[in-house]
């Protein structure tokens, strides 16, 4: 943006705004600028300059399709050792992306969802036969597994055995690593930068090289089989309808792990949020139990309808993805000289970064935007509300392949969990976020005990 942009006021030359930042929070850290800042800010880190928007009537311009596009960000190209051409890390222009997207897109279909909600109950009742035993549980690392175990078991026919190990499967802790080191490398200053980390390289190396064979291990228990009813199968057995042409075996390699870490991180932590806020809202829990009891009328096998009717927890879960989108940014380039917000020009090839949960407390949420509210997703509210102000699953053609999936499946889950359990945090926690790319409350856990009227 041409215009000079309010920026965190100690800049030190050089370096830039790193003062009182550290680099485990970058999301926390711009969200406190950008309640200081205002809608639109920079933060430079060493001679890099990020334009963050946060401001409604911005973000609205910026979701505008015929001016913006999808950027890949330095922090996005950190991944692409691991993601490739994969849906997420792909550049627009890259053929794989529109291929991949119209080959895969039939996975994410109402018919899709129904067949993969049988799968998605049998895991969702191996994590009840684990929270039967009682007691505390943590949180996360439960919601970890069953994600995990989810889109592994729907998409891909292959089972991480998540619930038979006392610990997370390694694919887990090797992939935490690189998301740790892709989030470190933003930091590291240029050209010395790669010296610097040399001991921390081999080991990304090696943790990536490990999830390579994971996924190699995906497709050979898969040799020979012609299915099509899952994501493997549409990539190994289908190709793109307008071409003709298949997917190539490196880019099934960048897909299949592109869905494994897209499809069970950010819904575990979403998830985590809303069983965080539904342990220290009594009201919002109890109604939300009582939503449960009275739609499933103690059914333990709820059919695909039957969770689309629970339209109060879906409330619980847009309204923690509204405090903390577990997907917390992503990124806007100009395709066009064009100007934002009225007021800031950009030209060709500009671009910014949507801060999410800023845009999720700006004043269009009302006086009291830090407020856990279901109810602010009531259709009446939903319709008051402008358009553009509510981005979990991003904006436009790039915007999240998963959303239902994840929907369905954490609905699912939660509505799971309301009917059989009670749920009591510990009320000396208090919440802290962690930050990997995605975010998730750290140190949460959950003393639960089976309701009187569990089934
Ligand atoms: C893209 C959020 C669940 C697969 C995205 C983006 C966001 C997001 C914000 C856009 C990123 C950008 O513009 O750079 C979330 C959240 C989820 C979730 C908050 C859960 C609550 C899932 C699931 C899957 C998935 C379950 C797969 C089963 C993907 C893929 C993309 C994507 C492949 C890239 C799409 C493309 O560019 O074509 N997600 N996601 N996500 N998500 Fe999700």
């Amino acid at each position: 943006m041409a215009t000079a942009l309010p920026h965190p006021p100690r800049r030190i030359p050089l370096i830039g705004d790193v003062l009182g930042v550290s680099p485990k929070t970058p999301v926390q850290d711009s969200m406190r600028h950008a309640a200081e800042l205002g809608p639109v800010f920079e933060r430079k880190v060493f001679g890099r300059e990020i334009v963050f928007v946060h401001g409604a009537e911005m973000v609205a311009d910026l979701s505008d399709e015929k001016r913006f596009a999808k950027h890949i960000t330095p922090a996005i190209a950190n991944l692409r050792p691991l993601g490739g051409d994969g849906l997420f890390t792909a550049h627009n222009e890259e053929p794989n992306w529109r291929r991949a997207h119209e080959i895969l897109a039939p996975a994410f279909s109402r018919n899709a969802m129904q067949a993969y909600h049988p799968t998605m109950l049998a895991i969702t009742r191996e994590l009840l036969d684990a929270w039967d035993r009682g007691g505390e549980v943590d949180v996360a690392d439960d919601m970890t597994k069953l994600t995990l175990e989810t889109i592994g078991r729907t998409g891909f026919g292959y089972s991480f055995s998540s619930f038979e190990r006392a610990e997370p499967h390694p694919f887990v802790a090797a992939m935490v690593r690189t998301l740790r080191h892709a989030q470190r490398m933003v930091l590291q200053p240029p050209v010395i930068g790669p010296f610097l980390n040399r001991k921390a390289n081999r080991r990304n190396e090696a943790d990536l090289a490990f999830l390579h064979s994971v996924v190699d291990e995906v497709v050979e228990a898969r040799r020979g089989d012609t299915s099509t009813g899952d994501l493997l199968g549409l990539m190994l057995n289908t190709t793109q309808p307008s071409t003709g042409e298949a997917l190539d075996e490196v880019n099934i390699r960048n897909q299949i792990i592109t869905f494994l870490v897209a499809g069970h991180e950010t819904t575990s932590g979403a998830l985590s949020f809303a069983l965080y806020y539904l342990a220290r809202n009594p009201d919002v829990l109890a109604r939300a139990q009582s939503e449960v009891d009275k739609v499933w009328d103690g059914n333990p096998d709820p059919s695909y309808e039957e969770v689309a009717k629970l339209r109060y927890v879906r409330r619980v879960l847009d309204e923690a993805l509204r405090l903390w989108p577990t997907a917390p940014a992503f990124a806007r380039q100009a395709q066009v000289d064009t100007v934002v917000g009225g007021k800031y020009p950009m030209r060709k090839g500009q671009w910014a970064l949507v801060l999410i949960p800023a845009l999720h407390r700006d004043p269009v949420w009302g006086d009291d935007p830090e407020a856990f509210d279901p109810d602010r997703f009531a259709p009446d509210r939903n319709r008051a509300r402008p358009a553009h102000v509510y981005k979990p699953f991003g904006t436009g053609e790039r915007a999240c392949i998963g959303r239902q999936f994840a929907l369905h499946e954490a609905t699912l889950v939660l509505g799971m969990l309301l009917s059989r359990y009670d749920l009591r945090g510990d009320s000396s926690y208090r919440l802290k976020v962690q930050e990997l790319l995605t975010l998730k409350p750290e140190g949460f856990t959950l003393e639960v005990s089976l309701r009187d009227r569990a089934t």
